[in-house]
This record gives C-alpha cells, structure tokens and sequence, in this order.
C-alpha cells in the first residue's frame, strides 16, 4: 500500500513518463520502451483533476506553459479557487482578527501564510532539477525575489508589533507549515492551478491593504516609517525588488511615513498578483536585470 501511494506521488508529480507509471495507471496496453512514441508519452500527462478549456492548436503548444508545464483550467475551476479563498478569508481571518487594533496583527498573519507558496514554488522546481526533468533557473530566481519581498513585508509587520501575541504567532505558523505542504503538492500536480490559486491569495491581500489605506490614511501619515522598510525599500539592494516586477514596472516607491510604506506593500501584492496572471498564460518572464526591459531614462 506504502509502495503504491509512493509510485502515485511521483507519478502525478511528475515522473509519469516513466513506463512504469504508464502500466499502472493507464486501462489500455502500454507499449514497450522502445517503442513509447511522443503520442504516449502525452497522454500519460496527469488529467485527473482539471479539464481543458484551450483548444489545443498547434501553434499555441511552444508558447503556452500549460501545454509544457501543467494542465490549463477551465473557468469553473477558477471560479471554485476564487470561492475557496474568499470563504477561508471571510471565515478564519475575520473571524480571528476583529477590530482596529488587530489589524497589524492580521497583517502578520496574512504575511507569514502568503510567501509560502513561493517556497513550495521553489522546492518542487529544485526537485524537477535534480530529477533533470525541467530546468528553468529564471523561475527559481522570480520565486526567490518574490519571497524575499514577502518576507520584508513580514518583518514590516513585526516591527509594527503584528506579532505580539503567542495565540497569533502559534495560528500563522501552523497555518503556514501545512500551507507549504498543500501548496507544494497542488505545485507538482498542476502548477497552473498553484499560480491561479495564488493569484486570488495576492488579489485578497491586495484588497485588504487598499482598505486598510481608505479608512486610516491620516493616522497613518503622522507615524514613521519602520526600520525594516527604509532598508528594504530606500537603502537596501533594489536588484531582488526589481527581480519580481514581471510587468516591467521600475518601481521606486517613496518612503515619508507609515502610510507611504502600506502604499509601497499594497503596490508590491498587485506586481505579484500580476506575475502570478502571467504565469498562467506565458512560459517567458522578462526579468528587468537581465536587460529584458526598457527602462525609461528619467528612472
Ligand atoms: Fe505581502
Ligand atoms: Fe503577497
């Protein structure tokens, strides 16, 4: 049972071209090794949970990473991730975090469970290396800014004291280990269907800074930036900032008071909610440190 559940893994997960996947998991004939043509080894592609909505024409296969890289999804599927998100945010978060003086702690919370898909992300891409099954170093390199900027949000909000409570700092965690592991195993089996995921989690987190901006922008321009942000965002190295702005947006956010630091954080969740979309269409990113971009002079 151990050794079935095993070889199921890694099937679904990406080894599915293995002939051994193909006799355990296909009804019809498996041909031999040498004679496994390209037409098999397609169809062993995991099917099992999402059904296509793209027509699959010839010249789209190059360009669309579904193709490659995943399964596409139908707009069903899309509509039950927005569901899912919107039903743990209405049910956990304001649930456990009423109130206007909960709201740095719900922001640490948020911050502590959102950056870890990007670690599941990378995870699962140093696997399929090591496995030599895929080799995409640009990935590895937007998931790892992606996260570094996530994890500057995190310590924003533990400078701002999100993080006082042992009961908040217990729930985030946890909520976070199993988060890592869900997102992980969602990543090998559909890594269009993690991206879209995500995609709603960043739009959320989006949402909730723009709120938060409407209803306190006056008291929040009479505090002082944390330390944490005028490093990141003013003094630090902008190579990693830059690294995660797939849209080519040469971001270089101001930084006066508190205020200016929720704009730059709200800002940042749109340039990953925006590379999450594209992940979902394009196989290629371009990346502004690798001269992919055109930067205006004036920047
Ligand atoms: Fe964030
Ligand atoms: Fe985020």
């Amino acid at each position: 049972m151990k050794l079935y559940l095993l070889l199921t893994f890694l099937c679904v997960g990406g080894l599915h071209e293995w002939p051994i996947c193909a006799r355990a998991f296909s009804k019809t004939p498996v041909p031999t090794h040498t004679a496994l043509s390209q037409k098999h080894v397609n169809s062993f592609k995991p099917t099992l949970l999402y059904a296509s909505s793209v027509s699959p024409e010839k010249d789209r296969l190059d360009t669309n990473p579904s193709t490659k890289f995943g399964s596409p999804l139908s707009d069903s599927v899309k509509e039950m991730n927005r569901f899912a998100i919107g039903f743990l945010k209405g049910t956990l978060f304001d649930n456990l975090f009423i109130g206007e003086d909960r709201a740095y702690a719900r922001f640490y919370a948020l911050e502590t469970i959102a950056r870890v898909p990007y670690f599941s992300y990378l995870s699962v891409l140093h696997l399929y290396e090591t496995l030599g099954k895929w080799r995409r170093s640009k990935y590895l390199k937007l998931h790892f800014a992606e996260s570094w900027n996530e994890m500057h949000h995190l310590l924003i909000m533990e400078e701002l004291g999100g993080n006082a409570r042992f009961s908040d700092r217990f729930v985030a965690q946890h909520l976070a280990v199993g988060y890592f592991a869900f997102a992980a195993l969602l990543y090998l089996i559909n890594p269009v269907e993690a991206y879209n995921l995500n995609q709603d989690v960043e739009e959320h987190a989006f949402a909730t800074y723009d709120e938060y901006l409407r209803e306190n922008a006056e008291m929040l321009k009479t505090k002082p930036p944390p330390k944490a942000a005028i490093e990141y965002y003013l003094e630090g190295d902008m190579y990693m900032f830059d690294e995660f702005q797939t849209e080519c947006e040469m971001r270089r956010p101001e930084i006066r008071n508190l205020y200016d630091v929720f704009v730059a954080i709200r800002d940042d969740e749109m340039a990953h909610v925006k590379t999450m979309a594209k992940l979902q269409t394009e196989l290629d990113i371009s990346s502004m440190n690798e001269g992919e971009c055109e930067i205006p002079d004036h920047i």
